[in-house]
């Protein structure tokens, strides 16, 4: 049975609507390739508007932004409208609260190095044993500088972060708790804002990695309460590039990393030194027109980014849901499987993101054998090391994973089930 018991939320705006596959497959060029892509936690496809804007960028203003003749002037609007679209898409309050860089990997470890200079010794940050090493490893590097670093580990049976583990880690010297919206081997998705009230209350700081979370639900940093939020667009249908979302009066005390002459108010130049990738960023409102476009495409009235996307991402939830449901239902049948993570469907517990493993099979002799098929998977541990590590399955090679987002089918679904089935 379907567990629908705690979809109200997702229901509330296009109830009886559901996605429009063929319009939405239209809208990435790469499908037409013939190949089932089941590895989107990896990396996603590439929406057409965002290819579209990259292309244009390149054809018409590939110019260093900040001079006065026009293609210059052309460029540096692209690139601020493209981070003001960002900060609409986050619910950030400011758009100065946006940072863009390289990857997340890259922007947490160059907020991690302001805080060295802000954090003082005995100062205690958490981090999680079920996050990506990108939001761990440069927490873990301030016990250089005198911190004292906990570990919240999630409950063995549940595969869940337990509340009350964390409010025993933390004490008057918390300064930052570390977690990831939804861990990118489990798909459960935690619940911040219960945890940032957690947090605030002890007047600490909550840094989130929503780079799991962001291809599948609308990020709302406001709502969510964090002090810091980042993520990936190569995984939410755009390029390689990542934004770090930080609350204004925090961004404004941590020092920055540019060069002397930018001062500690210039947000959000002051952590973003050598400046961004132009053409990558310009092409992120590629994302919204994507959005935009799906939501139009389902008669949605409202034509605000956020308001559309917000039924955008409702229709996408229930369609995640359905998927999830084929897959767990298959995985769950069969005895010799196991399941890392939540088995509940239910939209509000889990994205797609499915991770098991096979008694007795290596989990790396099953990818090469669905590769035959056309149908792309992987297995390991994923950068989520710790966890593979504390559950037991490194010598197993980690586990497979199976990582869907809103373009793909019941018919994809069916495809793999047909070629694991032999194999399990
Ligand atoms: C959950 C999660 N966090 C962080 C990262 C790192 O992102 P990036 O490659 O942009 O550094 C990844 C990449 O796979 C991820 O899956």
């Amino acid at each position: 049975m379907l567990d629908t018991g705690r979809l109200s939320f997702y229901h509330i705006f296009v109830s009886d609507m559901t996605l429009d596959l063929q319009y939405v497959r239209s809208q990435f060029p790469s499908l037409a390739g013939g190949w089932t892509f089941f590895d989107n936690a990896g990396g996603s496809q590439t929406a057409r508007p965002v290819i579209d804007r990259l292309t244009d960028y390149l054809c018409t203003s590939n110019v260093q932004l900040g001079a006065t003749y026009a293609p210059s002037l052309t460029a540096g609007e692209r690139v601020l409208s493209a981070t003001e679209q960002v900060a609409t898409l986050v619910n950030a309050e400011y758009a100065s609260e946006v940072v863009m860089g390289s990857s997340t990997t890259m922007l947490l470890r160059i907020l991690s190095l302001g805080l060295a200079r802000y954090l003082a010794p005995g100062d205690e940050v958490i981090v999680t044993n079920c996050d990506h090493e990108a939001n761990i490893g440069p927490w873990i590097a301030l016990a250089d500088r005198g911190v004292t670093v906990k570990t919240w580990s999630l409950n063995r049976e549940s595969y869940r972060l337990q509340t009350e583990e964390l409010q025993r880690l933390m004490t008057d010297r918390t300064r930052l708790v570390a977690v990831p919206h939804v861990s990118n081997i489990l798909g459960t998705i935690n619940p911040i804002r219960e945890i940032a009230d957690m947090v605030h209350e002890r007047g600490a700081w909550i840094c989130v990695d929503g780079v799991a979370f962001a291809p599948h639900r609308l990020v709302d940093v406001r709502e969510l309460d964090v002090d810091f939020y980042a993520y990936s667009f190569y995984k939410v249908y755009g390029p390689h590039q990542a934004v770090l979302y930080g609350k204004r009066e925090h961004m404004l005390a941590i020092p920055g990393w540019n060069h002397f002459f930018f001062d500690e108010s210039s947000l959000p130049a002051k952590f973003q030194p050598g400046g961004v990738n132009y053409e990558l960023t310009a092409s992120l409102g590629g994302i919204g027109d994507y959005l935009q476009g799906v939501a139009s495409a389902h008669q949605v009235q409202e034509t605000e980014l956020r308001s559309a996307s917000r039924q955008v991402f409702s229709l996408i939830a229930d369609h995640e849901q359905t998927l999830s449901k084929q897959l767990l239902d298959f995985l769950d049948s069969k005895p010799k499987v196991r399941v890392i993570g939540d088995l509940r469907p239910a939209a509000d517990f889990r994205v797609p993101t499915m991770s098991f493993v096979i008694d007795g099979t290596h989990s790396g002799s099953i990818p090469p054998e669905i590769d035959k098929q056309r149908i792309g998977i992987r297995y390991g541990h994923f950068y989520a090391k710790r966890l593979i590590d504390d559950l037991g399955l490194a010598e197993r090679g980690g586990v497979v994973r199976v990582s869907m987002v809103h373009y793909n089918t019941l018919e994809e679904v069916d495809r793999l089930t047909a070629a694991l089935d032999p194999l399990i």
